[in-house]
């Protein structure tokens, strides 16, 4: 799929986290483990990005401060990076440049038509098998201790970008509601709020709400996030506001947005994704170069803001944290 790119920015300077300033700012703070109490802060279905031949350090058009182009001559100073040393992502390629279909499948158009989306207020109900079952509000979920996260987040579609979350690991909310022993998988759900949203009407063959759903012991893994900002804001509506899930190993859809409900269950949900094509996205959904999409290659990417494309990794490059959890699976039948 040739994507086109953006000619401007939609976010008015005004509202944005100057880049230079948040990242000298983590410059500042860098070696902290956490940013306690901070107030800052298809898939799909559409099909792969054609593969080109050209390298991944080729020159860039793309509107960044802080352009990814593979050297880090290109970096802004004190920009950081992930851990491979990958540069982040600038702010205004992560929220320009986005799906989230409840507003449109037009990634370019997502930040316009969910500018002014209220999220406030904002309730999570988190329930099913657990022994103590809440609804959050939402500054209750900003209360738990807020920490950073740079992690690399690989579409499905075959592009990719690397960001700068800011939020808390879901096993402690989970341990809040203390799961039941019968408790096998977490189900996530979606605001479902047409009247404000035009997907819905647009595309009524999907089974909305968007949902997704990780294994219990997917959900524990320390990588997994709840995101409630990034690069030091609160999130904007077109990322998820005002929080959602994080999943780091697995394509992007797994990455669920604007989350109103939490659901424990000793049932494997069926995601909005699983539901329209069960033959092109399964449940499990890790990152896999050698399992190929039915209709595109997985074995490469683009990262947005470069030109050429990179090899994917195994789980994202997370393989060290999370292959255990699939000891002696069969990776191919379990995509
Ligand atoms: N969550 C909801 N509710 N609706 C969506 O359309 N798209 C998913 C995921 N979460 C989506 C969603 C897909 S396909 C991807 S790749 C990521 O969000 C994109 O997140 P981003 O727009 O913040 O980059």
């Amino acid at each position: 799929m040739l994507i086109k790119k953006r000619t401007g920015i939609e976010i008015p300077s005004s509202e944005i986290t100057p880049q230079h300033i948040y990242l000298s700012r983590r410059k500042f703070m860098r070696g902290a483990a956490a940013v306690a109490g901070s107030s800052l802060l298809a898939a799909c279905a559409f099909g792969g990005e054609e593969e080109t031949a050209v390298p991944a350090t080729a020159p860039t058009s793309a509107p960044s401060a802080n352009t990814p182009a593979g050297s880090a001559e290109t970096a802004v100073p004190g920009a950081t990076t992930d851990e491979l040393g990958d540069p982040l992502n600038s702010f205004e390629q992560i929220v320009n440049y986005n799906n989230y279909y409840e507003f449109t499948v037009e990634k370019e158009d997502v930040a316009g038509l969910a500018k002014g989306y209220v999220t406030s207020p904002w309730q999570v109900e988190v329930s099913g098998m657990v022994n103590n079952p809440q609804t959050f509000d939402i500054d209750d979920l900003r209360a738990f201790e807020q920490e950073e996260r740079i992690y690399r987040l690989r579409c499905v579609e075959a592009w990719s970008m690397v960001i700068p979350w800011t939020g808390f690991p879901l096993s402690k909310l989970l341990a809040a509601v203390e799961p039941t022993a019968a408790a096998k998988y977490v189900r996530f759900e979606t605001v479902y709020d047409p009247d404000n949203m035009p997907g819905f009407n647009k595309y009524p063959w999907y089974q909305w709400p968007y949902i997704e759903g990780l294994r219990l012991d997917e959900a524990m893994n320390d990588l997994t996030l709840m995101a409630t900002g990034l690069y030091g804001q609160e999130l904007l509506p077109q990322s998820g506001a005002p929080i959602r899930l994080v999943v780091p190993w697995k394509y992007g859809f797994k990455s669920i947005k604007s989350i109103v409900k939490i659901e424990l269950t000793d049932v494997m949900p069926t995601s909005l994704w699983m539901d329209a094509a069960p033959n092109e996205y399964g449940f499990y959904a890790n990152v896999n170069p050698e399992v190929d999409h039915p209709r595109w290659s997985q074995a490469t990417e683009r990262r947005i803001g470069e030109f050429g494309r990179r090899e994917t990794l195994m789980f994202n490059g997370y393989g060290e944290q999370v292959a255990s959890l699939y000891d002696g699976m069969d990776l191919r039948a379990n995509f």
